[in-house]
């Protein structure tokens, strides 16, 4: 279920048996026969106010009072002091959720909570995740619709849906149960977040990336950062759906992939980096042997001959660190055709031009940066910085003689994701690299809702550096199809 990691210890619940198959944490015990006692106070009827009941329109999405949060921690409470944590834990988590559910609707009995059945039905979904779950996460991980979950601190949940960031009603009891689902979620993967060791990175059982950074880094809580798993990752064919690239695009990235041209897919934070470099790498041939280099395993290739690698962080002491570099180092030696490196962001940059360089054409990588000239500079960058002493003339050659084409994706103001350049990397003039746009996204204006219209357009380049290499692979034809039918759509359009 964690790939590599699956066998890593648990630091959190370390003697307590882990359930095979099981997507929550080990599930904490219930004493089997304990009712709750009945205690003095808790036959006070405890009357949730108004406002909270009616059906929730879309899960996660509904703020819910004070008053509800009141009357779960007083019934969470009363159902801690009765459950017997180690025997839950060695039931399977739907026996324990019947448990749960059993002795939660006695305390609501016993303590006279006024609820409809629909509320109550609420509390015990709510009680269970806390108890088994990630908590108030889950409804938010069980929807797919969302991109990204970013909790700021107990009170403050925000999501990303169709590219626009929205604020929902989702609140932790406090910062302590935040940070316990922290642990919990870090813990699943051997790995530890506290006081001592506030930044961590890990992954869900489903495969969503986690970031959490703790107190006293995180000055208002602790601050977790999920970007959801898609289990169906987008394709080609999906983009031009959405209008992030018109068809006649995707049918050049395509011949770029398919006649092995070496790409860096550059763009800012969240823009579609990895979705389209997944797509790219949609187009390579099934008898490829294709290693792949991420910080977190989120590419998701068809062929049948890939080599999966993941980097891994320092442990408590600072030590057993593997870098993204050894990753890309190592792979030249594991007699690669193409090599895919998830993010560039390092010295790493240098061994992936060499790879491009000597022999493994088709090699891909992406890169935060906003422009394509942008993204070479920062290749340049990342190389000066990697401790390279080698003068910029001779980092930009070789830069030229690796990279054939970079593509640019942007998410626009409106949250729409776009590609916005295919870029070709043409030579040398003096000291400066050429490139030349082939095709490009443009913003003509907005409509009344907000939306910004735009369009695709090629720049009129009838033979793009590559050509050769496509005619190569015998892709030609349709290269040239494709930039025909871009530029009669460019011409129809002005007409
Ligand atoms: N063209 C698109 N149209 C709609 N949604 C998209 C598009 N491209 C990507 N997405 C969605 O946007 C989210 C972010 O995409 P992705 O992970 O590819 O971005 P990224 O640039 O790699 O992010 P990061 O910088 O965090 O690595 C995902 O949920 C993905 O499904
Ligand atoms: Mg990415």
């Amino acid at each position: 279920m964690f790939g590599k990691r699956g066998s890593f210890g648990q630091s959190d619940g370390a003697s307590k048996p882990v359930k095979a198959g099981a997507m929550a944490p080990p599930p904490p015990a219930v004493a089997p026969a304990a009712a709750p006692p009945p205690r003095q106070d808790a036959r006070t009827p405890v009357h949730v106010p108004p406002g909270q009941g009616a059906a929730t329109p879309m899960p996660g999405e509904r703020r819910k009072s004070d008053g509800y949060y009141d009357v779960k921690s007083s019934i969470f409470s009363a159902l801690i002091e009765t459950i017997d944590l180690s025997q839950l834990a060695k039931l399977d988590s739907e026996t324990a959720r019947e448990e749960i559910r059993d002795i939660v609707g006695d305390i609501i009995q016993l303590k006279a909570v006024v609820m409809s059945i629909s509320e109550q039905e609420e509390l015990l979904d709510d009680i269970c995740n806390d108890v088994l779950g990630y908590g108030p996460l889950e409804p938010l991980l069980a929807r797919d619709d969302i991109a990204d979950i970013m909790v700021n601190g107990a009170n403050t949940t925000y999501i990303e849906v169709a590219g626009k960031v929205h604020k929902t009603g989702i609140r932790f009891r406090d910062n302590a149960q935040l940070m316990n689902i922290c642990q919990r979620i870090v813990s699943q993967v051997g790995r530890r977040v506290d006081e001592a060791s506030p930044i961590c990175d890990a992954r869900l059982p489903d495969g969503s990336r986690v970031n959490v950074i703790a107190p006293p880094l995180a000055i208002d809580g602790p601050t977790l950062t999920i970007r959801k798993f898609k289990k169906d990752k987008l394709t080609l064919g999906q983009l031009v759906k959405f209008g992030s690239i018109s068809p006649e695009g995707a049918t050049i990235l395509e011949i770029v992939g398919k006649s092995r041209c070496n790409v860096i897919v550059s763009g800012g934070t969240g823009s579609g980096k990895t979705t389209l470099l997944n797509c790219l790498t949609a187009f390579i041939e099934s008898d490829e042997r294709i290693i792949t280099c991420e910080d977190a395993a989120e590419l998701q290739l068809q062929q049948p001959h890939v080599v999966r690698l993941e980097t891994r962080p320092p442990n408590l002491e600072g030590e057993g660190q593997v870098t993204m570099r050894d990753l890309v180092k190592n792979c030249l030696r594991m007699r690669p055709e193409r090599i895919i490196v998830g993010e560039v962001r390092g010295p790493e940059a240098f061994d992936l031009l060499q790879a491009m360089n000597t022999g493994h054409d088709g090699s891909m990588g992406t890169l935060h940066a906003n422009s394509p000239r942008e993204a070479l500079s920062r290749v340049e960058s990342m190389i000066t910085m990697g401790g390279y002493t080698l003068p910029s003339r001779t980092i930009r050659e070789m830069i030229c003689a690796s990279v054939d084409v970079v593509v640019q994706a942007a998410r626009l103001r409106d949250g729409s994701r776009r590609i916005t350049h295919i870029t070709e990397v043409v030579g040398m003039e003096g000291d400066v690299i050429v490139t030349q746009d082939l095709f490009l996204y443009e913003i003509l204006g907005e409509d009344e809702h907000g939306k910004l219209i735009g369009r695709h357009r090629s720049t009129g380049i009838g033979r793009p550096r590559f050509w050769d290499r496509a005619r190569y692979y015998g892709e030609d034809k349709r290269l040239a199809a494709a930039l025909d039918a871009a530029e009669a759509n460019e011409i129809k359009t002005f007409t």
